[in-house]
Parts: structure tokens; sequence; C-alpha cells
């Protein structure tokens, strides 16, 4: 079932801080060219891209992501184009240097009739090459394994840089820990 993410955008920065490691790996970045967030959302990882320096392009389908996203983006004195429209319509991915997909792919079984696997291939046909993707997902049930697969059937595909990260949190009443991991790949068209 399509989870309705205009509901829990009511809430401010539902999805929190942004990760990290994928921040420093943008850092790094010298050259920090155009920039596409697809599924961006309220702009978790979109605002602080562009603060760096990216010119980012943000998609989503949900109108409270974008209209929350257009907000911060103000308030934060950067510009970012905002298109509301789905990535399986969106062709023009040939024109950016770094195609960004934060929890929109997450390679599920559920997901099989309309699988993650063949729409980042489609994305990936459509890039320029030299286009350096991130995908990142929260990690279970050999979703990873799902993505390495798929990127083992893209022979242009280079893998750059794979990162596991811990998000495991305690919970506050009964001192549960509860696990949980965050992965991402960065990978290059070559
Ligand atoms: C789990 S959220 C992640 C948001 C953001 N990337 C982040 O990490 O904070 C998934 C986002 O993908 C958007 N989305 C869902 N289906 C989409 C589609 N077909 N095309 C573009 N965006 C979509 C949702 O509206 C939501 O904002």
């Amino acid at each position: 079932m399509a989870y309705n993410y205009d509901s829990v955008y009511r809430n401010p920065q539902y999805f929190g801080e942004p990760i990290e490691e994928i921040i420093s790996f943008y850092r790094e970045q010298k050259d920090r060219g155009k920039l596409l967030d697809i599924g961006a959302g309220q702009g978790r990882d979109a605002i602080p891209l562009a603060l760096m320096g990216y010119r980012v392009t943000a998609i989503d389908t949900s109108p409270t992501g974008i209209r929350a996203l257009k907000t911060s983006a103000i308030q934060n004195g950067v510009e970012i184009e905002t298109r509301l429209e789905g990535v399986d319509s969106f062709n023009r991915f040939h024109r950016f240097d770094f195609i960004h997909l934060n929890s929109l792919f997450y390679f599920r079984a559920e997901d099989d009739a309309h699988p993650d696997g063949e729409r980042l291939k489609r994305i990936f046909d459509l890039a320029g090459s030299g286009a350096i993707f991130l995908v990142g997902f929260s990690n279970a049930d050999g979703r990873d394994e799902k993505l390495r697969n798929v990127l083992a059937e893209l022979p242009k595909a280079e893998i750059l840089l794979r990162r596991y990260i811990d998000t495991s949190a305690t919970e506050r009443v009964s001192g549960l820990r509860i696990p949980s991991e965050f992965h991402f790949t960065v990978f290059c068209k070559g």
C-alpha cells in the first residue's frame, strides 16, 4: 500500500536530521554541480546540499512535502528548483551531475510488481556518462544485496563507496535496544 506522505509531512522535519555520512560524502566533492534529489520530501538533504553550493532540483509527488521544502529554501536563503512530479514520468536525468535517491527505492519484495531495480535502471540509462548516484535506504531483509545485484547488471556502473550506518535506538520507556541500519551506495556511470 502506498504510504501517505502528505499526512506525515504535517509534522515539520518529519524525517529529522540528515544522515551525517551522506552529507560528508557531498562535502568532500570538489565539483559541486547540478544535483537532482528524487523524492526530496521536506528537503532534509536538499537544503544542506544547496547550502554547500550544489545546484539542486528537487522532485516529489507530495504537495505538502514540496511546499515545506520551498518554505525551508526561502528561510535558508537558497534557491532550489522544485517539481511536483513522480520519478517514473521524469526523464531529464541527463542534465544532472549527481542523482540523489535517499529512501525512495527500498528493493522490498512487496514492491516486486513495480520493481525498484527496474526503475533505477531506467534512470541510469537516461543519465549522462559521469553522473554520480547515491542510493540509500533503511537496510533489512537483504535489500543491500538486491541493490548489489541490480548494479551488477549495469556494466557501466562503477561502485565508488558502500557505507553501513548503525541507526539503532534505545526505547525510552523499556530501555530496549531497537536495532536498525542504514545503507547507501555511491556509484557512477562510467
Ligand atoms: C521516505 S521519504 C524520503 C524523503 C527524503 N528523501 C528524505 O530522506 O528525507 C520518500 C519520499 O519519496 C516521495 N515519493 C514517493 N513516491 C514517489 C515517486 N514515485 N516519485 C517521486 N517521489 C516519490 C514521497 O512523497 C516522500 O517524500
